[in-house]
């Protein structure tokens, strides 16, 4: 859910080790997984942090020949695309030349993944010309990307060091209109679309038999961390699963309707509906449940902690000595808990430092916004929330799980993990 420059919840059309990924130090005992034999999982290394970046991203090697380009890794949302030369109308300042599509990769009205994505994204969108899919994404915080579908050669690497360079559809977008912060460079080239739709990436490696439509990441608290594609590194074990359910907000991963408990008191709320968005920085809640934590939290504050005016986010406190991360300032907050129905027992802890960023000037600020005032109607559990989990998206069985471990090896010593 966000559009290259920025990031912000949109609405558009809208990895288990072997090693120590153990739920307590103590228990480091070996995973145990089940690697598919048919199929094969790529893994990449991620970069980027919650704060300040903002985004977390991975480098994929896309044309031929390939060249590198930052993708921000978004399971909010389907389409994947590159700020493009074709020529670029309107474009941010990106890491990267801009990609420069060959006539011949054009993909033509009439496929499938161009139907997919014309009644994903709804009115408006049609084929002036049957040669080309041109398209409109219009994301909630009002950013737009239009864009023409190419197909090229992605290079994805495999276990035992070897690449595929399946050929996949994506978004050329020549003209970007994101707001505010359109003078402000990108740290991205573009969008790796995750979602559940069928022109998504994945959805898309599937189809073409390389990976299981399975996915999943862990996002480094120290930033970077690792994203794969296929089973072959889920653990057999440990892992908190929750049926997928079917979001009545979109084509969104939900994990159903969740009931919030501060300090594993009740808060006496609702259940609220709940996504999960990689392509969301911070966590979003609706009115009640915000309000509700705000509250709770504020109470439980000491006199120490005096409130300031934000300078990254809507709610700061200042210490009396500035802090150097949130582990300076935890002992303040109390945990967080989502319980959600369906799953048996599941519950998802959130303790202080999967809700709180400390910024430059050595504040503590809440990571948690107003899903209302961001005009969403359901709650995101945004990059902040999964720091240090092994987030898992398996399609396959229509189940989200969720894992803590430390989100540090690197994607290559995974890889060559698996057997
Ligand atoms: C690009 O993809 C096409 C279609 O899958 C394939 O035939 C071709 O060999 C690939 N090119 C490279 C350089 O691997």
């Amino acid at each position: 859910m966000a559009a290259a420059a920025m990031r912000a919840p949109t609405a558009v059309l809208l990895l288990a080790v072997l090693l120590p990924f153990a739920a307590a130090p103590s228990r480091a005992a070996t995973l145990a997984t089940s690697p598919s034999a048919s199929t094969s999982t790529a893994a990449f290394q991620l970069h980027g942090d919650v704060y300040p970046t903002g985004h977390y991203y991975i480098t994929m090697n896309i044309g031929d020949p390939a060249k590198p380009y930052f993708l921000d890794v978004d399971t909010g949302s389907d389409l994947t695309w590159l700020q493009c030369d074709a020529p670029c109308q309107s474009c941010n300042k990106v890491p990267h030349p801009l990609y420069r599509p060959a006539p011949k990769k054009l993909v033509p009205c009439a496929d499938s993944l161009c139907t997919a994505l014309h009644s994903g994204l709804g009115s408006g969108n049609r084929c002036p010309s049957p040669k080309q899919c041109d398209y409109r994404i219009k994301y909630t915080d009002s950013a737009t990307s239009q864009g023409v579908l190419i197909a090229d050669n992605f290079s994805l690497p495999l276990s035992k060091s070897s690449t595929v360079r399946p050929s996949l559809t994506f978004g050329c977008g020549y003209d970007q209109q994101v707001g505010k912060n359109g003078e402000k460079p990108a740290v991205t080239d573009g969008l790796l679309g995750l979602g559940r739709g069928s022109v998504s990436l994945l959805s898309q490696l599937k189809q073409q038999g390389i990976t299981k439509n399975v996915l999943g990441h862990c996002l480094s608290t120290n930033g970077g961390g690792f994203l794969f594609f296929g089973d072959g590194i889920v653990p057999t074990s440990r892992v908190t699963w929750v049926p997928m359910a079917r979001s009545t907000s979109g084509n969104y991963y939900s994990p159903g309707s969740g009931t919030l408990y501060f300090d594993k008191r009740s808060l006496g709320l609702k259940p609220m509906e709940v996504v999960f968005d990689s392509g969301s920085t911070y966590t979003y809640f609706t009115a009640q449940p915000y309000q509700a934590v705000v509250s709770a939290l504020k109470g439980g504050l000491s006199k120490s902690l005096k409130q300031v005016p934000g300078d990254e986010l809507p709610l700061c406190w200042k210490g009396q000595k500035a802090f150097k991360s949130v582990f300076d300032v935890k002992k303040e907050f109390k945990s967080l808990h989502l319980s959600f129905a369906t799953g048996k027992n599941a519950v998802m802890e959130i303790p202080p430092e999967n809700y709180l960023i400390v910024t430059k000037i050595g504040n503590v600020c809440l990571g948690i916004l107003d899903a209302t005032v961001a005009k969403l109607s359901f709650s995101i559990i945004g990059d902040i929330t999964m720091l240090d989990q092994m987030v898992i998206y398996d399609n396959e069985k229509a189940q989200l799980g969720w894992v803590r471990g430390p989100c540090s090896r690197s994607a290559k010593s995974i890889l060559s993990s698996i057997p």
